[in-house]
C-alpha cells in the first residue's frame, strides 16, 4: 500500500479494544474481544490495537489470542517507552501475521515535568531507545508523541525526526486531551511536514480525543494536511469523552468525495452491526441522536421533511441508511417458526453462532414468542445479545419472584442464583421491587460495589415490549456496565445487575497494581 502524502488511501487504525476499553465501565473479556476483533476484520479496518499487554495478564492474553486468529489486519499492542513494556508487547503480538508495536511517551512540557518528571533530553533519549528496541522485534513500529498538541514545536520536530531515524514507520500525533481547534491541528500537521526533514519515511497518523467535540473535525483537517492514518473507535468510545468515531470519519470521507477525495478499506454496510456489538459488549448504549449509528440518525419526524423524503430521498438524506447497514425493521418469525428459519434469520442479522449457542437462543426465542405477539428484528437482537453475546459465566440467575404493589409492602424478592456452580437463594426487602432484587443479590454475593446508574429502555414499542436494562456499578474506582433484556422488567433488572457483577469479577482478577499505573495513556 502506498502510504505517502501523495496517496489518497487512508489507513484506518481502530483502537476500540485499547483506548475504547479505557472508557470508565467499558470492560471487555477475552471472548468479547475476540468477537469484536472478528467483526473489525470483516469491517475492513487496516490496523487493530488489541490492548496494552503490560497492563494486565488479561490484556496480554487478549492481544495474544487476537494475534493468533486475525489474518488480514495488522494486530497492534501498546507499550510505554520502557524495555519491559516493549518486550511484553512484542511477545503478545508475536503470533500475528502482521504485528505492530506502538510505543509512546509524552513530549509536552506539562506532561514531562509533572507526569514523567523527566528532562526533555532524557525524554528524547527514551524515544530513540524505545523505538530502536521495538524494531528488534518487528519492522512495523509506531511511535506516539503523547500530548503532541500541547508540545513545543522545536522539541516535537526533534523527537519525530529521531523516532524516524531510529526506525519508526508510523508517527502518531495525538491530541491527547482533545484541546486543539481544527485550524490549529491542521497547522500542526503542516508544520511537521514542513520542518521534519525525513518525514516522508513514515506514515503520519493522528489520534484525536473528543473533549471539545472536535475529534472527527480535527482528524479530517489532518488528512487534508497530509496525515494518512487516523486512529478511531467504534461509537467514539474512549478515555473521557472518547476518541474520533470511526463511523463518522469514514462516512464523512465517503459522503464528501467532492472535497475529500480519499478512500478507506471500510465496508460501510458493516458499520451498524459492529456498532451494535460494541454497544452490547460494553453496556454503552448509543445515544439516539448519535451521527450515523444512533436510532434517530435516519429518522424523519417533521411532516415537511417526511414529505420531502417521499418526493426525493436526497432532500433530507445525505447518505442512505443501507450504506451503513441499516435495514428496515421487519416483523420476524413467530411462535411456529422452526430452528432452521431462526438460524437463517440470525445470520441475516449478522450473527454467526455455533450449534450450542443457537440451541440456547432458540429456547428463549420460543418462550418469547409465547409471550409477545409481534416479534421484530430488535427483539431477536436483544434476545440473542442477552443469551449468548454477554458473558455471564460466574453468576447466573436461576429464578426470581417479586411481590410488590399497594398490597405488598415492603416489596420482597425471592432470588435464586448459581454462583460458581453452587445454587444459593434468599428473600430480601427493599424500597421498591428493583431495590428488593438488588438487595437479594447483595445478600447472596456480598460486595461493596455502588450502584451508579439504573436505566430502562423499551426495545420496541407496545406494553409487551422487552425491557433492556443497563446497570453501572463502581468498586474502588473501577466501573462496569451490565445489561439484561426480558419482557419482564424485573427479570431484565436482575440480569443486568448480574452481568455487571460478572464483569466486575473479571476486572478484579485482571487488575494487578501494575495495571493501574500502566493505564497512564490517554
Ligand atoms: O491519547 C493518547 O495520547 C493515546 C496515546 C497512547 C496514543 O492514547
Ligand atoms: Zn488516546
Amino acid at each position: 500500500m502506498n502510504m505517502s502524502k501523495e496517496s489518497n488511501r487512508i489507513i484506518i487504525f481502530d483502537t476500540t479494544m485499547r483506548d475504547g476499553e479505557q472508557s470508565p465501565g467499558a470492560s471487555m473479556n477475552l471472548s468479547e474481544k475476540l468477537r469484536i476483533a472478528e467483526l473489525l476484520e470483516e469491517l475492513g479496518v487496516d490496523v487493530m490495537e488489541a490492548g496494552f499487554p503490560i497492563a494486565s495478564d488479561g490484556d496480554f492474553e487478549a492481544v495474544n489470542e487476537i494475534a493468533k486468529v486475525i489474518e488480514n489486519v495488522v494486530v497492534c499492542g501498546l507499550a510505554r517507552a520502557s524495555r519491559g513494556d516493549i518486550e511484553r508487547c512484542a511477545e503478545a503480538v508475536k503470533p500475528a501475521r502482521r504485528a505492530r508495536i506502538h510505543t509512546f511517551i509524552s513530549t509536552s512540557p506539562l506532561h514531562m515535568k509533572y507526569k514523567l518528571q523527566m528532562e526533555p533530553d532524557d525524554v528524547h533519549a527514551a524515544v530513540i531507545d524505545s523505538v530502536s528496541h521495538a524494531r528488534k522485534f518487528t519492522d512495523d513500529v509506531e511511535w506516539s508523541c503523547e500530548d503532541a498538541s500541547r508540545s513545543e514545536h522545536d522539541f516535537l520536530c526533534r523527537c519525530v525526526e529521531s523516532a524516524i531515524d531510529a526506525g519508526a514507520t508510523t508517527i502518531n500525533v495525538p491530541d491527547t486531551v482533545g484541546y486543539a481547534l481544527p485550524f490549529e491541528f491542521g497547522a500542526l500537521i503542516e508544520m511537521l511536514f514542513n520542518r521534519v526533514p525525513n518525514i516522508d519515511k513514515a506514515v503520519i497518523s493522528v489520534h484525536c480525543h473528543d473533549d471539545l467535540g472536535l475529534a472527527v473535525a480535527n482528524s479530517l483537517i489532518a488528512i487534508g494536511a497530509g496525515a494518512r492514518q487516523v486512529e478511531c473507535t467504534i461509537n467514539g468510545l474512549g478515555e473521557r469523552a472518547g476518541n474520533a468515531a470511526l463511523e463518522e470519519l469514514v462516512m464523512a470521507v465517503k459522503t464528501r468525495q467532492d472535497s475529500m477525495p480519499f478512500s478507506t478499506g471500510i465496508k460501510t454496510e458493516n458499520i451498524i452491526k459492529t456498532s451494535r456489538l460494541v454497544s452490547t459488549v460494553t453496556g454503552f448504549t448509543v445515544q439516539p441522536n448519535k451521527a450515523i449509528v444512533g436510532a434517530n440518525a435516519f429518522a424523519h419526524e417533521a411532516g415537511i421533511h417526511q414529505d420531502g423524503i417521499l418526493k426525493h430521498a436526497g432532500t433530507y438524506e445525505i447518505m442512505t441508511p443501507e450504506s451503513v447497514g441499516l435495514v428496515e425493521s421487519k416483523l420476524v418469525l413467530g411462535k411456529h417458526s422452526g430452528r432452521h428459519a431462526f438460524k437463517v434469520k440470525l445470520k441475516e442479522l449478522g450473527y454467526d453462532l455455533g450449534d450450542n449457542a443457537i440451541a440456547e437462543a432458540f429456547k428463549r426465542f420460543k418462550n418469547l414468542a409465547d409471550l409477545k405477539k409481534d416479534l421484530f428484528d430488535e427483539d431477536l437482537i436483544a434476545l440473542v445479545d442477552d443469551t449468548v453475546v454477554r458473558v455471564n459465566n460466574r453468576i447466573r440467575l436461576i429464578s426470581l419472584e417479586v411481590l410488590c404493589g399497594t398490597k405488598h409492602q415492603p416489596p420482597t424478592a425471592a432470588v435464586e442464583l448459581e454462583i460458581d456452580g453452587e445454587i444459593k437463594s434468599c428473600d430480601a426487602n427493599g424500597d421498591g421491587p428493583v431495590d428488593a432484587i438488588f438487595n437479594g443479590i447483595v445478600k447472596l454475593l456480598p460486595h461493596e460495589a455502588k450502584l451508579m446508574l439504573y436505566q430502562v429502555h423499551a426495545v420496541t414499542h407496545g406494553t409487551d415490549a422487552q425491557a433492556e436494562v443497563t446497570v453501572r456499578l463502581e468498586e474502588n474506582g473501577k466501573t462496569v456496565n451490565g445489561q439484561g433484556a426480558d419482557t419482564d422488567t424485573m427479570v431484565a433488572s436482575a440480569r443486568a445487575y448480574l452481568n455487571a457483577l460478572n464483569k466486575l469479577l473479571v476486572k478484579r482478577e485482571n487488575s494487578a497494581p501494575a495495571a493501574l499505573s500502566a493505564r497512564a495513556a490517554g
